[in-house]
């Protein structure tokens, strides 16, 4: 059969449509061109936010209406249960995120509608055959791979755990082999992935900086990011493996959330504003330039105007180089949605363009600062904007674009030296360098 696999939310989902498309080639499918050529449409749903889960059961629905055989696999699926087939009643078949790894049999039996919400708790689909051999993945030289999955945190908005489940490590040894045979096969960057990857402990004791070292052994392998952290986690040890490992990226993607003390405990952060800052100055103070980038949330039930305010000024003292703003979403059955949503959407609207154009100001400052030095970029492929130019990220995971000059220099995957001339709020823009 020819499949389709429409994907929305975050890298997690990414990484798991890609290892669907993996399964079902080695079960014989074949990927279509596209939806209009495909027999099976699949989309991976999210439900972090009302918004995010309404896209992709609308995207469902219209395709349902098609007479497809049509998939729902992800998070929104364990969110919704059975209801999945009250609201798209010719939906074939839904998939929690767990157990994606069951799509190719239930393709095979062809018994439809079925659900499998995955309550079993194991994980399937990670680190299987057909993962471990496939060759990059979201661009031939760049791929995810997932440390760990679920999360136990339990932030009090956060509706992850409820339908990722607990907490679970893939083995260190099963993700050394994994990376070493993405790089076997021209792979230079990783992206480890997991919900609080600072958390990862695995059965045989191995915690995060220590995998780092291991990966750093890898030929082959320029470069390895990963995402996201906690503060908890910037401890000294991370930063020995910043230091001894020279192949992880000079970025940290620290979501703080809020910078208010009293919302941050209300969230269930198990930090403060201080500690925050104190994680980041740990970074800095071991690499001025190391990038970091934030995810916040305005909005959230009784954040006052000086709470936010006092996002805005963390933001500002501890220099973020890029932030993702969401405006507050309540979930159902999480701490949160038990307290009323009471700021008006127009309020956070306005705290959503706010902090945007406080982006916009500090990224052109941050940026500013780094005209004249050179950057070593891993070439990604032409600029999206601007064909004539190609672009790519340095370490810190700036966006760094240049006019091609040759074939040469084009080379997906190669490391190139660029230095800066101009600096944008979202983009920095070099010039090849000897
Ligand atoms: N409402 C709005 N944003 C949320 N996030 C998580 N849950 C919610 C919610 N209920 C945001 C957080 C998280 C990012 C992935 O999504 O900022 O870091
Ligand atoms: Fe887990 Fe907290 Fe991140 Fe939600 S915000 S995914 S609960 S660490």
């Amino acid at each position: 059969m020819k499949f389709w696999i429409h994907t929305y939310g975050c890298q997690m989902n990414v990484r798991d449509s890609e290892a669907v498309e993996a399964l079902l080639e080695a079960a014989g499918h074949e990927k279509a061109l596209g939806e209009g050529d495909a027999d099976v449409v699949i989309v991976n749903s999210c439900t972090v936010r009302q918004k995010a889960e309404e896209k992709a059961v609308g995207k469902t629905g219209y395709l349902c209406s098609t007479g497809k055989v049509v998939g729902l696999m992800g998070c929104a699926v364990k969110r919704l249960g059975a209801d999945v087939f009250k609201k798209l009643p010719k939906l074939s078949f839904a998939v929690g995120p767990r157990c994606f790894g069951l799509i190719p049999k239930i393709l095979a039996d062809g018994n439809y509608p079925r659900l499998e919400t995955g309550d079993n708790e194991v994980p399937q689909g990670l680190g299987e055959h057909p993962l471990t051999s496939r060759a990059g993945t979201f661009a031939a030289v760049q791929s995810y791979v997932t440390v760990m999955i679920g999360c136990d945190n339990r932030c009090s908005y956060c509706i992850v755990p409820d339908v990722r489940g607990h907490e679970y490590c893939r083995p260190a040894d099963e993700i050394v082999a994994e990376v070493k045979c993405l790089a076997g096969r021209g792979v230079k960057e990783v992206c480890l992935l997991g919900q609080s990857v600072l958390r990862y402990r695995c059965a045989d004791g191995t915690r995060f900086p220590h995998l780092l070292r291991r990966l750093q052994e890898i030929d082959g392998l320029e470069r390895i990011r990963f995402t996201s952290a906690h503060p908890s986690g910037c401890d000294d040890e991370l930063v020995a493996a910043y230091r001894d490992c020279p192949k992880v990226c000079r970025h940290l993607h620290l979501p703080v959330q809020s910078g208010s003390d009293r919302i941050l405990a209300d969230m269930g952060r198990r930090y403060t504003r201080a500690e925050y800052l104190a994680a980041v100055e740990r970074l800095r103070a071991f690499d001025p330039e190391l990038a970091v980038t934030t995810d916040v949330i305005v909005g959230y039930p009784g954040e006052t105007e000086a709470d936010f305010e006092a996002t805005r000024s963390l933001l500002d003292e501890a220099g973020i180089d890029n932030s993702f703003v969401f405006k507050y979403s309540p979930r159902p059955g999480t701490r949160a949605a038990a307290r009323p949503d009471d700021v008006p959407r127009e309020e956070k609207e306005r705290r959503d363009q706010v902090l945007l154009a406080d982006q916009e100001r500090r990224g052109l400052e941050r940026n500013s600062r780094l005209v004249g030095s050179v950057r070593e970029v891993m070439v990604e492929g032409p600029s999206k904007r601007n064909k004539a130019r190609l672009s790519g990220r340095d370490s810190g995971n700036r966006i760094v674009v240049w006019d091609c000059d040759g074939p040469a220099s084009a080379e997906v995957g190669s490391l190139v030296r660029l230095r800066i001339l101009e600096a944008h709020p979202q983009i920095l823009v070099g010039t090849p360098v000897a």
